[in-house]
C-alpha cells in the first residue's frame, strides 16, 4: 500500500505510484478520499460518525465536540416567530456566459460557484446591538424593536442526497445548501471573514417532468472528481425558482454548524419547509456523480511516468509556484510546481492532493508538503498524459450527508410565509 514520504519543497524525495486497484469513495481519482488541502481527510462513510481530526492549523474540528451541531431532526411544532422578523430571499437566475459558473465535483458534493457578480440577495433580520453575530436573533424577544436588516449574499451553493435536515423523523431525497455571507461591515459582531447563513431546500423525487430550474445544471454534472464543469454559454440556473414560490417560503431557523469537517458553529440556518422536486432522471444523474467508483491506475501509463530515483535531492526555482490549485477545491488531483533539475531540463513534481497530508510554511516560508505519492515527471506532456490514467468504474450509488445531530433544547423557530403581506408588495409594485 501507499508509504508515507515527508516531501520538503526543497528537499524532494521523489516516489512512483504503485500500480494497484483501489475503492474510491465519489469521483475517479485518488482524490476522492478527499482531504482538506490540509487537515484530516475524511469521507460519508458513517455519514459523519467519525469525523474527528483537525483542520490546517491543527484546530480540533467541532463535529464530535460541539453542541450546536447540524443537521438536525425539525419538530412538528416549533416556536413561532414574528411576522415582523421574516427573512426575504431575491435570487436573479444565473446566466453562464460559457466560463463564468462552475460545476464541480469536489470529492464530497457537487458544488456550483461563479466568478461573475451576481445580485443574489437575502434580508436577515438580525440583532442590531454592535456585538451580535448573526446567531443573537435567536435568542431575541419577538418584536423588531432592536433589529436591523441586514443583506446576505451568496457565495455557492451544493446538494447532499437524501436530505441531512430531516422532518419530523423522516429525510427526503435530497437536500440543496446555498451558502450566504454577511460581511463582517454590516454586523462589526462578525469575524473579519464575516458570519456565514445557509439557506436549505429539501427535494423530493417524482415521476415526470424534471425540475426546469435545475436542468441546465443536472445535464452537465462532472462525473470525476476534482473535475469541473463550466455551463455552456446562454445555460441558466434559475434559484429563485429552485425556492418554493414566495407564498410558500415558510421556514425554521435555528443555530448551527457547517456539516462537513470542520463543523464550525455560530451558523445561522433557514430551512424551507415546502419540498421542491426533481425527476428520477435528475436524481439518478446526481448520484451517479457522486457514487462510490472502483479505479485502477493504467499500466500502459504508469511505464510513461519517469521516475526519479530514490532519494534523489532537489532543488526548486525559488519562483516556482503552485498550479492548478482552484481556490476552494479540497480535492484537486495534484499540486504541481515546477523544478530545476541539475541537467538543466524543465521538470516538474507532482504532488497527489488525496494523498497530502499537510501543507504548511515553515518559518523561511518555504513550503512544506507530506504526501504519500509524489510523482517526478519530466517535460509538459508527460503531465497532461498522466491526468487520466485512472479508470474507473462505479459500483454503488451513494449518499452525502450527514446524519442529524442532537439539538439540545435549541431554539428552534418557525417563520409562516405571509400570503398577505406579499400581495400587498405585488400590488404596491403593479
Ligand atoms: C497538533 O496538536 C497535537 C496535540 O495538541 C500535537 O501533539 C501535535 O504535535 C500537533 N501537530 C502539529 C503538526 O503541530
Ligand atoms: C464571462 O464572465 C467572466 C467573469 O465575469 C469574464 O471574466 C469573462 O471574460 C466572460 N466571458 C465572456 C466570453 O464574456
Amino acid at each position: 500500500m501507499c508509504g508515507h514520504v515527508l516531501l520538503i519543497l526543497g528537499v524532494v524525495l521523489a516516489l512512483a505510484a504503485a500500480s494497484e486497484a483501489c475503492v474510491y469513495k465519489y469521483g475517479t481519482s485518488p482524490g476522492s478520499e478527499a482531504p482538506s488541502v490540509s487537515g484530516t481527510s475524511w469521507d460519508y462513510k458513517v455519514m459523519g460518525d467519525d469525523w474527528s481530526g483537525v483542520d490546517g492549523h491543527n484546530k480540533s474540528w467541532s463535529c464530535m465536540s460541539g453542541l450546536h451541531q447540524s443537521p438536525i431532526d425539525l419538530p412538528v411544532s416549533a416556536h413561532i416567530g414574528d411576522p415582523s422578523l421574516i427573512s426575504k430571499w431575491s435570487y436573479p437566475s444565473l446566466i453562464s456566459n460559457g466560463s463564468n459558473i462552475e460545476v464541480i465535483n469536489n470529492g464530497h458534493a457537487i458544488q456550483v460557484e461563479w466568478t461573475s457578480n451576481y445580485e443574489g440577495s437575502m434580508d436577515i433580520v438580525a440583532d442590531a446591538s454592535p456585538a451580535a453575530t448573526i446567531t443573537d436573533i435567536l435568542s431575541m424577544p419577538d418584536t423588531s424593536e432592536g433589529t436591523k436588516v441586514v443583506t446576505a449574499r451568496p457565495l455557492q451553493f451544493h446538494f447532499h442526497t437524501g436530505s441531512e435536515h430531516f422532518m419530523d423523523g423522516d429525510a427526503l431525497a435530497m437536500e440543496m445548501h446555498i451558502v450566504s455571507r454577511v460581511p463582517h461591515s454590516e454586523m462589526p459582531g462578525c469575524p473579519e471573514a464575516g458570519c456565514l447563513t445557509v439557506t436549505a431546500v429539501l427535494f423530493k423525487v417524482r415521476e415526470g417532468p424534471c425540475n426546469a430550474a435545475l436542468k441546465d445544471l443536472f445535464t452537465s454534472l462532472p462525473m470525476e472528481e476534482g473535475t469541473i464543469n463550466f455551463l455552456s454559454e446562454g445555460a441558466t440556473i434559475d434559484l429563485g425558482k429552485v425556492l418554493p414560490s414566495k407564498e410558500k417560503r415558510s421556514y425554521y431557523q435555528y443555530a448551527g454548524s457547517l456539516t462537513t469537517p470542520p463543523c464550525s458553529e455560530g451558523l445561522l440556518w433557514h430551512v424551507l419547509d415546502e419540498a421542491s422536486h426533481i425527476s428520477w432522471k435528475q436524481y439518478r444523474a446526481l448520484l451517479m456523480a457522486v457514487s462510490d467508483k472502483d479505479c485502477t491506475l493504467k499500466a500502459e501509463d504508469t511505464s510513461k511516468v519517469p521516475r526519479a530515483s530514490t532519494g534523489q535531492m532537489q532543488y526548486l526555482r525559488s519562483s516556482g509556484s503552485l498550479q492548478n490549485l482552484h481556490r476552494s477545491h479540497t480535492a484537486q488531483r495534484a499540486l504541481r510546481s515546477s523544478l530545476s533539475s541539475s541537467e538543466g531540463m524543465p521538470q516538474y513534481l507532482e504532488v497527489v492532493v488525496s494523498e497530502l497530508k499537510s501543507l504548511q510554511r515553515d518559518r523561511q516560508g518555504v513550503l512544506v508538503l507530506q504526501s504519500s505519492a509524489v510523482r517526478h515527471l519530466t517535460a509538459g506532456s508527460d503531465l497532461q498524459k498522466h491526468k487520466d490514467t485512472y479508470v474507473c468504474v462505479a459500483y454503488a450509488y451513494s449518499q452525502n450527508r450527514r446524519l442529524p445531530q442532537p439539538s439540545n433544547d435549541r431554539m428552534i423557530k418557525y417563520f409562516e410565509a405571509s400570503k398577505e403581506s406579499d400581495m400587498i408588495a405585488e400590488a404596491i409594485k403593479a
